[in-house]
């Protein structure tokens, strides 16, 4: 797909992937959406800020209705980037941060995508770049909540691809090992450092799988730092 002048959403943009995505799409021409509960510091011609809970419908019907009224019913791109996670013990782990992974990472993303995918069905273009982790293909101790989330969103997924690839809508799901953003803040043992993958490297690839010619579609992108504890000694 040629980015230029197309309509792209992003969820989760006030910082780390995100935000990085956000600016490398306006750099290539696009027309982008944030939708958030906070933004990033953004002042381009380009970009709307829409203030957005992921896990509110109503939030996230009225910013989907917005976008497709400001654009004659199109949206070309949605990434489904929203999300968060909490740590811990199985029966430690708070009910509320059990519900509010789940809100986030997985009824977030339902939404946002039942709310675009009739415009792209209907215009007979679309790509749809859901957000998972290496914990939606592994099983962790302490991250059992978070791992649930994201073996959902692969689920969802790979549903989806084989969905809607005769309408002509891509739908790829992205496994990053741990990048270097605020996301560990809930993280009692781990801190970003910079062996981790950066978070405008995970922007630039979703960039290049949106760019791929319309007949290549790329399904699962899985990505991991080499060295992730440093060079070894
Ligand atoms: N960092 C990693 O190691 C890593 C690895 C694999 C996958 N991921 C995934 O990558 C995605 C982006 O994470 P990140 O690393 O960039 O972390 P981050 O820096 O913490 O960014 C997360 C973004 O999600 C937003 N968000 C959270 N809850 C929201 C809600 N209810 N409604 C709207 N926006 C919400 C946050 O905005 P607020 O300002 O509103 O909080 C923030 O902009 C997440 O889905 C995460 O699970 C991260």
């Amino acid at each position: 797909m040629i980015l230029k002048d197309k309509i792209a959403v992003v969820t989760g943009v006030s910082k780390g992937i995100g935000e990085s995505l956000c600016k490398q799409l306006l750099d290539k021409g696009s027309k982008v959406y944030g939708l958030g509960r906070n933004n990033f510091e953004a002042i381009h011609d380009n970009y709307s800020f829409i203030k957005t809970d992921v896990r509110n419908l109503k939030d996230v019907e009225q910013a989907f209705m917005q976008i497709l009224n400001e654009n004659g019913n199109c949206i070309d791109i949605l990434v489904n980037n929203a999300g968060l996670g909490y740590f811990g013990n199985v029966e430690d782990l708070p009910i509320e941060q059990w519900d509010e992974m789940m809100q986030t990472n997985v009824n977030g993303m339902f939404y946002c995508t039942r709310s675009a995918v009739p415009a792209m069905k209907k215009n007979g273009i679309g790509h749809i770049i859901n957000i998972a982790s290496t914990a939606g293909l592994e099983g962790m101790p302490m991250v059992s909540g978070y791992c649930a989330t994201k073996w959902a969103v692969k689920g969802f997924s790979e549903s989806l691809w084989r969905e809607l690839r005769d309408h002509k809508i891509k739908v790829a799901c992205v496994y990053p090992g741990s990048v270097k953003t605020d996301f560990f803040r809930n993280s009692p043992n781990i801190k970003p450092h910079d062996y981790m993958l950066q978070p405008e490297d995970v922007a630039a690839m979703m960039v290049y799988a949106l760019e791929t010619p319309d007949n290549f579609h790329q399904v699962n992108l899985e990505v991991r730092p080499l060295q992730p504890k440093g060079p070894s000694k």
